[in-house]
């Protein structure tokens, strides 16, 4: 049996006990991206913690799981996510992923902060990730294979429905919503302006340290998945200063509103 199928479970009964019936749409929240719980009509809370899942250690990931009405629509947000660079092994930071399928859950809309890489992806955009480049040198799906799932096709990870939805709630409420290809790296230093030019020629358009892990891990059990990227900062080497965490949260902060409407209006629609 797969090593983390007893975690897994035992999240998922967790969330069954805690919440009920499992929402059809989880959204996932990037650093700083909290504004959005201030649009969620919230119902209950449970840290992360609690639920058996890793404990963010990153300043702005709060490390709840908390479920509400939406856009009309009952949702579960995740507030915390963990990442590679935080030491977390692969499968650990994709537990939720496993957990939310196992529970019910019937598709993912993942949210990052990102650096922008592409010509007038400047901070205050948002990015619908349309496909992904990984750098990262580590995939969630090595060893025993989680459902059987050896090799899974990947060439629509990035599901086309949501991506559809998401586009049309952005033109409706007006928000402008670029799209692009997603660069995970490693982390947790910023890019050097060597490897900013390296992605850039790769053909990536937007570079962070999260995402990738967890579509995949959707990809594998055939969960819709969809990501949406918020530019906190042009990457390095693109303008003169330095990349700060700080102006990565500050951005997020400022810039959030348009995302968090624009998952108010995408979920009344799904
Ligand atoms: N690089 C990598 N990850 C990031 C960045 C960046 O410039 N900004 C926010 N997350």
């Amino acid at each position: 049996m797969h090593p983390e199928y007893g975690p897994v479970a035992a999240v998922a009964e967790k969330l069954r006990d805690r919440f009920g019936d499992p929402p059809q749409t989880a959204i996932v929240l990037g650093s700083g991206l909290g504004v959005v719980v201030d649009r969620l009509v919230i119902e209950r809370e449970v840290s992360t913690e609690d639920l058996g899942l890793p404990s963010s250690t990153v300043p702005g990931h709060a490390g709840k799981v908390i479920t509400g009405t939406l856009g009309g629509a009952h949702v579960l947000v995740l507030s915390g996510r963990v990442h590679l660079y935080e030491g977390y092994p692969a499968q650990v930071v994709v537990r939720y992923v496993r957990a939310f399928h196992h529970w019910g859950v019937q598709r993912l809309i993942l949210t990052c902060a990102a650096g922008g890489i592409a010509a007038g992806l400047d901070p205050g955009s948002l990015v619908l990730v349309t496909d992904h480049l990984n750098f990262q040198y580590e995939n969630p799906l090595t060893g025993t294979p989680w459902n059987g799932n050896r090799f899974p096709d990947v060439t629509q990870a990035h599901h086309p429905g949501i991506r559809a939805t998401l586009l049309d709630a952005a033109t409706s409420i007006e928000v402008r919503l670029d799209q692009g290809v997603y660069a995970a790296v490693m982390g947790p230093a910023y890019e050097t302006p060597a490897e900013t030019f390296m992605l850039r020629s790769a053909g990536a358009d937007i570079v962070g340290m999260s995402t990738v892990p967890e579509i995949l891990a959707a990809a594998q059990v055939g969960l819709p998945v969809g990501a949406i990227a918020l530019i906190s900062n042009r990457a390095a080497g693109l303008t003169d200063g330095p990349v700060t965490h700080a102006e990565v949260t500050d951005i997020a902060n400022r810039a959030g509103d348009n995302l968090a409407r624009l998952l108010e209006e995408a979920c009344g629609r799904f």
